[in-house]
């Protein structure tokens, strides 16, 4: 029996090692793991650059307080600010801490303007931020707030794709919208670039922040650095996690400069956050992603992808509803029995995992092979056909 709480309806297997896109069940069956930990390991498992940077600085020092100076965050944050809209990171541990922290910067923001009634955050209505309690209320799905009352105030929502419906919403309370660019739990849903640039208008024309929330999507899975890159917009806050740790716990959010005037001595904080092991880790990554050729061959890989995707699609209409997603964050939207379609999946040694509106989630590696995708292809065309 296991003492575990029963939080998660976990899968009858375990794995015992990993390497690249492949995972080692304990009976020693070999997977193509095309879940990686939820768009977590950017780079496979057992990476040798991560795992010597690990080593590396796990000789040196793992912690510090955030009381002291820590160069190795230093380094990374000037990385991150280097390369994007940003010009200055806050280090956490996780996504929703991310998310959460950027709740925190946007609404600073306005009380230090002497507008703290400007406190609202505008969502989508079924996005996902995080399961912390703000995080929960801030994603607007009624399944995950269920039980958890009283409600944490100061979250609208709008239903996805309606302009009209978000216009009206924004009062003289709202301080922020907060999007993902592509609704990852809620199925691989993608903000076109059109809208993205309507958002970054309607926030300036109202004179709020924008929030794009790349937990997900960000750190190169899109096939750019973040994925609003693709519509030319900055954003003001960026919360990011996952990918930046390739598997090691990171958050950060990202700011610029009259955000980030707010985050003052003692306004936030973390303990774990920004320690130097993780620093380095988040370090080894960047050093691979940042590469020249690096995010241009995963948008090859995901144009190769998707377009054989298409394909089976087509080959099979009465399976596949449709092909959806950005660079290595891919979506096969089923009209029916998801759950049976990702189990026929492993037992032909795929890993998948779900996403809302029956939506089979596909997240290789960013380093992911050709072969490899191959490899998915066929097994995904052999469940096709059994359906
Ligand atoms: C877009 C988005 N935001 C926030 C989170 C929460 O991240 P974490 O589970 O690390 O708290 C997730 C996790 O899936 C996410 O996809």
């Amino acid at each position: 029996m296991s003492s575990l709480a029963k939080n998660y309806k976990r899968r009858k297997i375990s794995f015992y090692k990993g390497k690249g896109s492949f995972l080692y069940s304990s009976k020693g069956v070999r997977y193509l793991d095309f879940v990686q930990g939820i768009a977590v390991n950017s780079l496979g498992h057992s990476n040798p650059n991560l795992n010597k940077a690990l080593l590396k600085q796990s000789k040196k020092v793992w912690h510090v307080s955030n009381a002291f100076e820590i160069p190795e965050g230093e380094r990374l944050a000037k990385r991150l600010t280097k390369n994007t809209f940003a010009d200055y990171v806050l280090f956490q541990n996780s996504g929703a801490e991310a998310t959460e922290a950027a709740v925190k910067a946007a609404r600073k923001f306005f009380y230090l303007r002497n507008k703290p009634f400007k406190n609202r955050i505008l969502c989508i209505k079924n996005s996902f931020h995080g399961r912390t309690l703000a995080a929960i209320y801030a994603s607007g799905s009624k399944k995950m707030t269920e039980g958890f009352g009283p409600k944490v105030p100061g979250f609208d929502h709008f239903e996805f794709g309606d302009h009209e419906a978000l216009k009206k919403a924004i009062t003289k309370k709202t301080a922020a919208i907060m999007v993902e660019p592509v609704l990852g739990e809620g199925g691989i849903k993608v903000i076109p670039n059109w809208c993205l640039k309507a958002l970054r208008k309607i926030c300036n024309q109202k004179k709020i922040l924008l929030i794009i929330d790349e937990v997900q999507s960000g750190i190169g899975r899109s096939g750019k650095f973040f994925a609003f890159e693709y519509s030319g917009i900055k954003p003001d806050i960026v919360p990011i996690a996952k990918g930046i740790g390739g598997g090691f716990p990171i958050g950060a959010v990202l700011m610029n400069k009259k955000v980030a005037k707010g985050m003052t001595p003692g306004s936030h904080g973390s303990t774990f956050g920004g320690n130097p092991l993780a620093m380095e880790i988040g370090n080894a990554v960047l050093d691979q992603i940042l590469k020249k050729y690096f995010l241009k061959n995963v948008q090859k890989n995901s144009k190769y992808f998707l377009d054989k995707l298409k394909i089976i699609k087509k080959d099979y209409p009465h399976v596949i509803k449709e092909v959806r997603g950005l660079g290595l964050l891919i979506g096969i939207q089923l009209y029916d029995k998801q759950s049976l379609f990702i189990k026929k999946l492993q037992e032909n040694k795929l890993l998948t995992i779900r996403a809302a509106e029956n939506v089979v989630r596909i997240l290789p590696p960013l380093n992911v092979k050709k072969s490899e995708i191959d490899m998915s292809l066929k097994i995904i065309k052999k469940v096709c056909n059994e359906f």
